[in-house]
């Protein structure tokens, strides 16, 4: 069987004088259903991996394949598509936009992706806020909720277009411990209840450790003798 998502022997360097090293040769392979942790020192390139895994970067070589299909061809439009299709993400800054009300902001990838009426999908997305304990909060902008309440949002907004992979970069980052342990609880369950892959970066050694599999990444390297 295909991995959902594979890396097979992916480069990133920015150019310039002094070109500078993101990530240097990583091949890894993510079955599905998988809980994959992305661990490692500050500056090693964990969430650069995380955009070009994500097809939010372009590697300078080497190749990205979802479902076992080749990335490495496809144009901005096919890119922008496959993303809202089969990625969501979830950062340490929830980047929910100030001027939409939490519904909207979840209605959003779904009207990128025009795949549903605007009925059905404002139903879809009053229902995502409603599993997330946020059924009351659609009409709010995202500046009246709390930090774990955002988080929660930005998870919705993530599923929105029911992508089989999430990406998530120290998700649990920037919040509270018990606004923290929710969103774990959150993301755990989207694995082991709705089948879902994760791939997380985070310093979160009570996450990670939940993970079925934790990965060191170190100077922009795959390290196998890494640990926290
Ligand atoms: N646009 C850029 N220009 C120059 N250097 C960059 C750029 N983006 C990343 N870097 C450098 O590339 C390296 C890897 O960065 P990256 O953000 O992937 O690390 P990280 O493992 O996610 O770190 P952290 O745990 O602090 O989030 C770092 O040394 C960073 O300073
Ligand atoms: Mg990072």
């Amino acid at each position: 069987m295909n991995a959902v998502l594979a890396a097979d022997r992916l480069m990133r360097t920015l150019p310039g004088e002094v070109p500078v090293t993101l990530v240097q040769d990583i091949t890894l392979d993510i079955e599905r259903g998988e809980f994959v942790a992305i661990m490692g020192p500050s500056g090693s390139g964990k969430s650069s991996l995380l955009y070009l895994l994500g097809l939010l970067d372009v590697p300078t070589s080497g190749r990205v394949l979802l479902d076992g299909q080749d990335t490495s061809g496809y144009g901005e439009d096919e890119l922008a598509t496959t993303r809202l299709q089969k990625l969501g993400f979830v950062f340490q800054f929830h980047f929910l936009l100030a001027e939409f009300t939490v519904l909207d902001n979840v209605l959003l990838p779904m009207r990128r992706l025009g795949a549903l009426p605007e009925e059905t999908a404002r139903q879809r997305a009053g229902e995502l806020l409603g599993q997330f304990g946020l059924a009351d909060q659609g009409h709010k902008r995202p500046h009246q909720l709390s930090g774990g309440q955002r988080q929660r949002v930005a998870i919705a907004r993530a599923l929105a277009n029911d992508p089989p992979i999430i990406l998530a970069d120290e998700p649990t980052g920037n919040l509270d411990s018990r606004a923290a342990a929710n969103v774990r609880q959150i993301l755990h369950d989207l694995t082991r209840e709705w089948n879902k892959t994760i791939i997380a970066v985070t310093h979160d050694l009570t996450f990670a450790s939940a993970a079925d599999r934790q990965i060191g990444i170190v100077d922009g390297l795959i390290d196998l003798s890494w640990r926290a």
